[in-house]
């Protein structure tokens, strides 16, 4: 808090909030007494200028299309650091020295494994149950094992979920996977990394001897990294507010999820790709027909991918995908027509009047599936991907709100337009 306010007048009445003010970025206008003084609240759908916390992990700034994470860039550390080396810069705040990241990683391997009672309730579910249903579930589930690890004020006990929650995410989506195919569940093993006893339990089959390819799992080492942290994006959001009732760390994250799979949010990643296999596949449409739909007020479809809550300049998570995919194509010998397409669509969107006067342009989800693709995933397992990836950030952000002297519970406020009050009817006269 500093000395510096700004004035609001309603009607007659003169108030001074007092301005937050950041390290780096926008001024918070403090309105908490707002109602208190006034009876006004503020109106604000989809909180899209409301700041609910101050936070140190991630900076944006949606008009540069600049990403930090604790001060680095996202470009940086996405060209030079393991993904478990940034999840321990998001949850601590510094990036760990050799000593730490040995036993982080370690720490991390050794409770890679899920319970053996787990497979009972992967089993439960439909051959075509969707990945993401069966992830939100099984991070629910898992809470049930560590019930004495639920205290949000007890440290320790939140690092050990922390942990956990981290290790286990792999092997969880890589089984949610199997369950869907109906094959046998593979075991994390010691002498493989976090990345690549993913790749392991993905894809390894009884039948035969396989080999996790270094360049696919450093290609995935960067996807999780560019996805590790939005700050306060929808599914972040949704972690927060389940944390603020002092929900445990487990069914948070369950809940960012679940929101992270909505079409609008990480579920975009599944649905850029059937809408580029759609111009693929049907003569009848081209980027230019997916266009003139994404622009029909009447027609509810959006070109998906594209469009930022923040970014109104570019997304530069999408800035290092584009030319990524071009590499992470050619070193993996894969020739994606989708690809082609993808480049097409962009251009034509860039150049179109909507699109510009809308600021609107690729997010992180319009490359990241072809990526995902051409390293062997199915489109129904690229929201899981992403969500391996940010399960840091839910986490460094819960663990900041939850150490947070400022949280309450998150419980906004309405303006109610509903009918004012009414004589109860019985049903026989109605
Ligand atoms: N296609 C067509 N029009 C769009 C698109 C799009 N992809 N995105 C936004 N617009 C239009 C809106 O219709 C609106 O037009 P209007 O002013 O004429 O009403 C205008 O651009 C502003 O868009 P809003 O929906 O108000 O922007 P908001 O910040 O609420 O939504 C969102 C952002 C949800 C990302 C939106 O751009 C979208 O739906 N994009 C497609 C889905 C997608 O790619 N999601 C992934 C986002 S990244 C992530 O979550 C990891």
């Amino acid at each position: 808090m500093t000395d510096r306010t700004a004035e609001l007048t309603i009607g007659d009445q003169q108030l001074e909030l007092p301005i937050i003010e950041p390290t780096i970025g926008n001024d918070g206008l403090g309105i908490s007494s707002l109602r208190n003084i006034t009876g006004d609240v503020t109106f604000d759908p989809g909180f899209a200028n409301t700041a609910g916390t101050r936070s140190s992990i991630t900076y944006i700034n949606g008009a540069e299309g600049i990403l930090r994470h604790r001060g680095y860039s996202i470009e940086d550390l996405a060209l030079n650091a393991e993904f478990l080396e940034v999840a321990y810069l998001l949850l601590f705040g510094e990036l760990p020295n050799q000593q730490q990241l040995a036993e982080w990683n370690s720490g991390i391997a050794g409770h890679a494994l899920v319970k053996e009672e787990m497979k009972r309730f992967f089993d439960a579910f439909p051959n075509n149950a969707h990945p993401m249903a069966i992830m939100a579930s099984a991070t629910n589930a898992i809470s049930t094992f560590y019930e004495e690890y639920h205290d949000p004020s007890d440290e320790e006990a939140v690092i050990e979920s922390a942990i956990r929650l981290i290790a286990k995410m792999p092997t969880i989506a890589a089984w949610s996977y199997k369950k869907s195919m109906g094959m046998p569940y593979n075991y994390p093993r010691s002498e493989l990394d976090y990345v690549e006893n993913f790749l392991h339990m993905m894809f390894h089959l009884p039948t035969e001897e396989t080999k996790v390819d270094p360049v696919i799992a450093r290609a995935l080492n960067v996807l999780f990294i560019l996805h590790a942290d939005h700050e306060q994006n929808c599914s972040t959001a949704m972690v927060r507010g389940v944390g603020s009732s002092r929900a445990n760390l487990f069914t948070s994250v369950a809940a960012g999820i679940s929101a992270l799979w909505g079409p609008l949010h990480g579920g975009a990643n599944q649905q850029v790709i059937e809408m580029l296999k759609t111009i693929v596949e049907d003569p009848e449409e081209d980027a230019q027909s997916m266009i003139a739909r994404a622009k029909d007020p009447d027609d509810p479809f959006k070109l998906m991918g594209f469009g930022h809550r923040v970014y109104k300049n570019h997304d530069p998570r999408a800035i290092v995908l584009r030319t990524y995919a071009d590499d992470v194509l050619a070193t993996v010998g894969v020739s994606d027509p989708l690809l082609e397409v993808a480049k097409e669509l962009e251009q034509a969107a860039l150049q179109d009047d909507y699109f510009i006067e809308r600021k609107l342009f690729p997010n992180v989800d319009f490359y990241s599936g072809i990526i995902f693709r051409a390293l062997g995933f199915p489109s129904r397992m690229f929201t899981v991907l992403f969500s391996i990836g940010r399960v840091p950030g839910w986490i460094a952000q819960w663990k900041e709100m939850t150490e947070d002297p400022e949280t309450r519970i998150m419980r906004p406020r309405q303006i109610y337009v509903g009918k004012v009050e009414r004589d109860f009817v019985r049903l026989a006269d109605r």
